[in-house]
């Protein structure tokens, strides 16, 4: 699904030297580069404050964390969404809501949360899925109205713009209270292991977070909170300074790859093609397709038989999954999502990619579904 071997080539001098660099000065951890790289992230973002962590999942949870909240407080998030969303709400003994999602765009649905809204909701998780943002100025007005913090799931969509009614222009994860990130290697800012961060402008809540990210303490040994060892390695820090400066040019690679995926399939009555939020730009971190009346589990058979990979993301809605089964959720409860986990397919799409590959790629989708 992507070429992470090609793209280190690519920049494999700045690579090693970073990496080498951080061995020869055993500044493991908390080293320099994860200084450096906060403040480049910072300004990159446009944001005050980046507290760098260990993963995106801990991201989630140390930014509830951080928000105080108390269990048995109602958190409303997206059905349709990585795992790891509901799951630290659950983890922290908070009360996962789940919401249907737009049928197009696939982000959180406005009128959904609107209905979901109690006087126990404490916060809303907007995911940015495949890499656009959710409606997050009717979000933000939503949450003004009702006092509820919002925390940015950006773990999709690093670099993403987002542009307000009046015009302005803000990168997305900056919006909300809290953003928070991933930097999985397949992200379209990724490390070479694990890595993740939150992202806010509130003073408060950044010092906050970088406590709990820190055992709960701001003074070595002085522990005021409890809180997680959740740190970015400074050999990822390294990676990721370099790779943050190829991440426009990467926005743009899959950009491409993208129109070149819609103009070959736009108008075929069997495909949905993606579609755009026009308050958001899209950095494809994936390209994904709703079927029509085809069999998808046949058409990635078919492609699997090309050496071509496809994937479901995500086959089960969130209220289906055993873990996160409840009462209040049965079958029907989503039938966006629902219908959405039966027939999305994500084709491959990366930095690398060439229109030899995706013609080929097209030509197996076309050819199946004729
Ligand atoms: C939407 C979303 N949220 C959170 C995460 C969790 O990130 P990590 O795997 O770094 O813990 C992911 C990663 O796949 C994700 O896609």
């Amino acid at each position: 699904m992507v070429d992470l071997i090609g793209q280190y080539e690519k920049i494999q001098p700045e690579i090693d030297k970073a990496i080498l660099d951080v061995v020869r000065s055993s500044a493991y951890i908390n080293g320099p580069e994860v200084k450096n790289f906060q403040a480049e992230l910072e300004k990159y973002l446009g944001v005050k404050h980046v507290i760098p962590c260990a993963n995106g999942t801990d991201a989630l949870q140390i930014a509830m964390m951080a928000l105080g909240l108390k269990q048995g407080d109602e958190v409303i998030t997206a059905d349709f969404t990585y795992a790891a969303t509901a799951e630290v709400i659950a983890l922290l003994g908070l009360k996962p809501i789940l919401v249907d999602v737009y049928p197009d765009t696939f982000t959180i649905n406005i009128e959904a949360i609107k209905k979901a809204i109690t006087p126990n909701t404490k916060a809303i998780v907007p995911v940015h899925l495949f890499g656009q943002c959710a409606e997050m100025e009717e979000l933000m007005k939503l949450a003004k109205e009702h006092n509820l913090y919002i925390i940015e799931d950006v773990a999709q969509a690093i670099g993403v713009d987002y542009t307000y009614a009046d015009g302005k222009k803000v990168k997305a994860g900056t919006i909300g209270h809290i953003g928070c990130t991933s930097f999985f290697p397949s992200k379209n800012l990724g490390c070479y292991g694990d890595g993740g961060a939150m992202f806010t402008n509130n003073e408060e809540l950044g010092k906050k977070m970088k406590m709990i990210a820190n055992h709960g303490q701001s003074v070595q040994y002085y522990h005021d909170v409890i809180g997680v060892n959740s740190r970015l390695d400074s050999i990822q820090a390294a990676v990721l300074r370099v790779k943050l400066r190829h991440l426009d040019e990467y926005a743009t690679a899959r950009q491409k790859a993208a129109a070149y995926y819609d103009k070959a399939l736009a108008n075929h009555p069997k495909i949905q093609i993606p579609a755009r939020n026009t308050h958001s730009t899209h950095v494809f971190h994936q390209y994904t397709l709703v079927l029509k009346n085809a069999d998808r589990n046949k058409l990635r058979e078919h492609l699997a038989s090309k050496e071509i990979p496809a994937m479901i993301y995500y086959p089960v809605p969130l209220h289906l999954q055993k873990a996160y089964k409840d009462p209040r959720y049965t079958e029907g409860a989503f039938p966006v999502t629902e219908n959405l986990c039966k027939s999305v397919i994500s084709l491959p799409i990366h930095t690398e990619m060439n229109e030899e590959t995706q013609g080929y790629i097209v030509a197996s989708v076309l050819e199946f579904l004729k």
